[in-house]
């Protein structure tokens, strides 16, 4: 199988072996001035996913190109580059089983044109286009607006109204309209130190329609009923509810985390969370002797994640025409269009903080970026547009053990990262934040590529900030079980009874049901579990109520960005992790499930109750 990697923001490739893929002959017509129109078309076999379009490289000149999708799952074909709309230039959906014409292809300048599947990223081609073409040029990325950081709340009590607002997304045009913690996207973000008890109370005033909604501060370490619950503990319009987050653990203050916060609903998650309900919330380390971290203004948390907007900027709604809900054999399953494994939320606009394409001015010194990937499905392999690393000091759970230097970070949804960069030596130049995939089979390869954000880099200031030699990471549980109490799977579950085609996103071959208690714990015991997914796609799986310790990925030590503490994992086809944690505190229940929202959505969640 052959792939075509694409470097960053280039639609150039190196060449290429020609298509083998018999297509039959290409129609060709004589046309009226000289040469002859070349049509092409794109092949898509079963198992797209993983192996790649069938044609990688096509050529067209004055003719129309073709998808034909003989994959049971749903595909698109969308340019890498984006034009002045800051749209990709093209970009067509091709439903199952089903053909389509990529549109606009006449406007298109000559040259090659980089193409990829929104929804399975690893797929990747070129399209060439021969002949006089269209004027339609790509754009380089521009970023006019500043970042903003959200306000920041440091009280005890922190109170959160939950309603509609216009907030500004996009540099030009209209505010968006949004759900919003207060006002903002990203709501405001909560920084407290570890060990001092927090209470946060959210009203909900959304509109009506939007319905019951119930808040999860991921990460953090607290009671049941205060988890943010998909189904109970709901905070219906016109009332509130006050969350108890004591930020501890087992009687000791939380370590220094990235946590956020954002909605839980029921099958709403996704829509919740895409309409805006999300925030961070950063746990502050009390200073340790001799580690001298960037801070204040130095210390940065960027919320990335992506939205598709209308003309008008506001979001368009990619739920509207989602999947239907039947009941299966006493579970739930859907029908329809979008429904599982076709139910990927992806957005043409990458948004930091909110808003598009921003740039940061920074001076030539270290900061501490808190990175965080609050995408409903995409992920991103981050990097510096002039390969300057990232060291990378910890998870979103606490400071790694060591700091790793990483040329490229990879964060999947709700994944996050708390990295240090030294902007010295850069002054008056612009570097831009940006996704890049891995090289094909990479780890990674199913990364978007895309711009995030650019750092205008200013004179070099007074620096007292040092780049650690060690770190005061939390102590991991030890020693851990050798028996794996609990496996839990994550597939895809189908029916083909009942005269249509249901299916479900499944955990060991169950859909999501809230009555049903799929594993139980004993508080105060240590237990190891392991992971494994029998999907076609990556999962990214998070678990409520501990933090945890990663102790293997497939059958080997995992990586050095890996050992530290660990609430959500990236789990690709084929792939076993084994994670091990100490219950404390709490009884009750609470879930694991896979943080891409739509399969949380449409069954990939599961419920464990911890007891006494
Ligand atoms: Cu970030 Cu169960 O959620
Ligand atoms: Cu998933």
């Amino acid at each position: 199988m052959r792939r075509v990697a694409v470097g960053a923001a280039a639609v150039v490739v190196a060449a290429l072996a020609p298509v083998a893929y018999d297509v039959g002959p290409p129609r060709q017509a004589p046309r009226a001035s000289a040469g002859a129109v070349v049509n092409a078309t794109i092949v898509i076999e079963e198992g797209g996913a993983r192996k790649g379009y069938a044609t990688p490289r096509v050529t067209v000149s004055g003719g129309v190109v073709t998808v034909v999708n003989l994959d049971s799952m749903d595909h698109t074909v969308t340019s890498v580059a984006k034009g002045a709309d800051g749209l990709p230039v093209f970009d067509v959906r091709v439903r199952a089983g089903t053909t389509a014409t990529v549109p606009g292809v006449e406007t298109l300048a000559a040259g090659d044109w980089a193409f990829y599947c929104k929804f399975h990223p690893s797929m990747r081609g070129v399209l060439t286009v021969e002949g006089g073409g269209g004027g339609v040029e790509p754009e380089r990325p521009t970023f006019e607006q500043p970042l903003v950081v959200p306000p920041t709340r440091r009280g005890a009590q922190v109170r959160l109204v939950m309603r509609r607002a216009l907030v500004r997304t996009m540099p030009h045009g209209p505010r968006t309209a949004m759900w919003t913690y207060d006002g903002t996207y990203p709501g405001p973000t909560i920084r407290r130190r570890g060990g001092r008890g927090t209470q946060v109370t959210i009203v909900n005033r959304l509109p009506r329609g939007a319905g019951s909604m119930s808040t999860h501060l991921h990460g953090d370490h607290h009671a049941s009923a205060d988890d943010g619950q998909p189904t109970t503990q709901l905070i219906r319009r016109g009332d509130s509810r006050t969350y108890d987050y004591p930020l501890t653990v087992d009687g000791r203050a939380e370590p220094g985390s990235f946590f956020w916060y954002h909605d839980h609903r029921m099958d709403r998650t996704a829509r919740n969370n895409w309409r805006g309900l999300q925030g961070m919330f950063v746990v502050t380390d009390p200073p340790t002797p001799g580690l001298r971290l960037p801070s204040g203004a130095r210390d940065v948390p960027l919320m990335i994640s992506e939205r598709s907007f209308r003309a008008d900027n506001q979001l368009a709604d990619p739920f509207a025409d989602g999947p239907r809900m039947v009941g299966h054999h006493g579970q739930m399953a859907w029908v329809g269009p979008q429904s599982p494994p076709d139910d990927a939320t992806v957005g043409d606009t990458v948004l930091v903080n909110g808003r598009a394409a921003p740039y940061l001015t920074v001076s030539a010194t270290r900061y501490r970026l808190r990175l965080l990937n609050s995408s409903p499905f995409s992920s991103y392999n981050l990097t510096l547009s002039d390969g300057r690393p990232l060291l990378q000091i910890g998870t979103g759970s606490g400071l790694l053990p060591k700091a790793v230097v990483r040329t490229s970070v990879l964060l999947g949804p709700a994944q996050r990262a708390d990295v240090l960069v030294d902007f010295s030596g850069a002054s008056g130049r612009r570097l831009v934040l940006e996704s890049v995939p891995a090289a094909p089979g990479g780890t990674g390869a199913d990364a978007r590529e895309t711009a995030v954000m650019e750092f205008r880099v200013g004179d070099p200031a007074r620096d007292s900030s040092r780049l650690p030699t060690g770190l005061p990471a939390p102590t991991l549980v030890s020693p851990v079980p050798r028996r794996v109490a609990k496996t839990w799977t994550f597939g895809l579950g189908e029916d083909h009874s009942g005269g249509h085609h249901a299916s479900f996103w499944s955990i060991n071959g169950k859909a999501f049901d809230p009555a049903r208690v799929d594993h139980r714990v004993t508080l105060g015991t240590v237990e190891r579990w392991r992971f494994r997914n029998t999907s076609d796609v990556t999962h990214y799986v998070h678990i409520h109520a501990e933090q945890w310790r990663t102790l293997l990925r497939d059958g080997h030590a995992p990586p050095p960005w890996e050992l530290g503490l660990e609430d959500t994992w990236r789990l690709e086809p084929g792939e076993e992790v084994e994670v091990a944690a100490r219950f404390t505190d709490y009884t009750g229940p609470f879930m694991i499930h896979c943080h891409m929202l739509d399969h949380e959505d449409h069954g990939m969640m599961a419920r464990f109750d911890v007891v006494p």
